[in-house]
């Protein structure tokens, strides 16, 4: 607690003779006056409330005069009063009118310092870049491209044959459940969906080109998630198959070794984990390690499944393959140090430029 000084207390008090009504009805005139004077003067909130305090703060003149009223006489204690009423109202009324101009001035202020003026071309010229989706995406598919992969693509509105049926999944098999599949209102009910992952165009792939293949299909994929800090309905996958004669687990293994030290750089090796997936057996999860030690879970894999095979017009005892998934946006995320991933979907120029 601040003690209040000497002088302070002693201004607390009309300590000498009764001033006149006179003066004091002039000396609050002078306040008033003073103090609509300063708060007009003020161009910031925070100066403003400096004035305030001033003015109308517990140490100000007012205050002084209001608690020196009790030591008056009757009839001029109610004047008195009366006046420092009066007094305080017109000084709080001029601390409203410039507390409401100073807050659209600095709202102004602020939105004119954040917009965007698309006809200007002045100075200097920012020139705009990929998001940083697109260039994980590209760095992606660089990396894949040059061990000799090409770039598959397939449709955001699939088939439940396609995302589903041709991949191993029988009809109401739980694992399609692991799936908040998006349904789209066409055809027979739930015949038609949002992909929710990338692996249908697996299925696009090898029903339209005879093997040997190795292509990768990153792109959009959705489920019926809610949007946090870690989840969006709408996502990014990559997807890589790989069919050829005798190809073998160690295929698998090595190719996800050399994309690791590839897309990652020296020092970053992998690791498979089995885990099932109704598209491959065997399946497994595979891993990336830094050079710090840790891991970090980035996608499945496996063998692809002679079922998966079949369905697709691919003879199983002549062909043999490797497929991978994983997804785009958390790598993105991690490359460019975001940490929510609802940021990769604002269009905010502030964040977009930092890349
Ligand atoms: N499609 C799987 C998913 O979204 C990921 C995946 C797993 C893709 C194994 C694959 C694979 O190609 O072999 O959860």
């Amino acid at each position: 607690m601040n003690e209040p000084t000497p002088e302070q207390s002693k201004s607390a008090q009309f300590t000498s003779a009764q001033p006149t009504l006179e003066a004091l009805r002039l000396e609050l005139a002078e306040l008033t006056q003073a103090a609509e004077h300063e708060f007009n003067s003020a161009i910031s909130s925070p100066q403003l409330q400096q004035a305030k305090t001033k003015h109308l703060g517990k140490s100000s003149r007012l205050a002084a005069i209001r608690g020196g009223i009790g030591s008056l006489d009757k009839q001029m204690r109610r004047e008195v009063g009366q006046l420092c009423n009066a007094a305080s109202h017109t000084i709080e009324v001029a601390l409203e009118t410039r507390q409401a101009e100073l807050l659209k001035l600095e709202r102004s202020t602020q939105l004119e310092a954040e917009s965007v003026d698309l006809t200007e071309v002045l100075g200097e010229i920012s020139v705009g870049h990929f998001h940083i989706i697109t260039q994980t995406r590209r760095a992606l598919e660089d990396v894949f491209c040059g061990m000799g992969y090409q770039v598959a693509e397939g449709p955001e509105i699939e088939t439940e044959w396609h995302n589903f049926g041709a991949l191993n999944f029988p009809q109401g098999h739980p694992a399609r459940d692991m799936y908040d599949t998006l349904y789209v209102d066409w055809g027979k009910p739930m015949s038609t969906l949002l992909r929710t992952h990338t692996s249908p165009v697996q299925v696009r792939t090898m029903t339209s080109q005879p093997p040997p293949i190795a292509v990768v299909a990153p792109g959009r994929c959705f489920r019926r998630d809610t949007a946090d800090a870690t989840h969006m309905p709408v996502f990014h996958q990559i997807e890589g198959l790989l069919i050829d004669r005798d190809i073998s687990l160690g295929h698998l293994a090595g190719t996800i070794e050399a994309f690791t030290s590839a897309f990652f750089g020296e020092g970053f090796t992998s690791r498979l984990r089995p885990s099932y997936f109704p598209f491959t057996e065997p399946s497994a999860e595979f891993d990336i390690q830094r050079p710090d030690g840790s891991w970090l879970e980035l996608g499945g894999s496996g063998m692809v499944h002679p079922n998966v095979l079949e369905a697709c017009g691919i003879d199983p005892q002549e062909w043999s393959g490797f497929a991978f998934g994983f997804g785009i946006d958390r790598l993105a995320m991690i490359r460019y140090g975001v940490d929510d991933l609802r940021d990769l979907w604002t269009g905010d120029m502030r964040f977009l430029k930092q890349f």
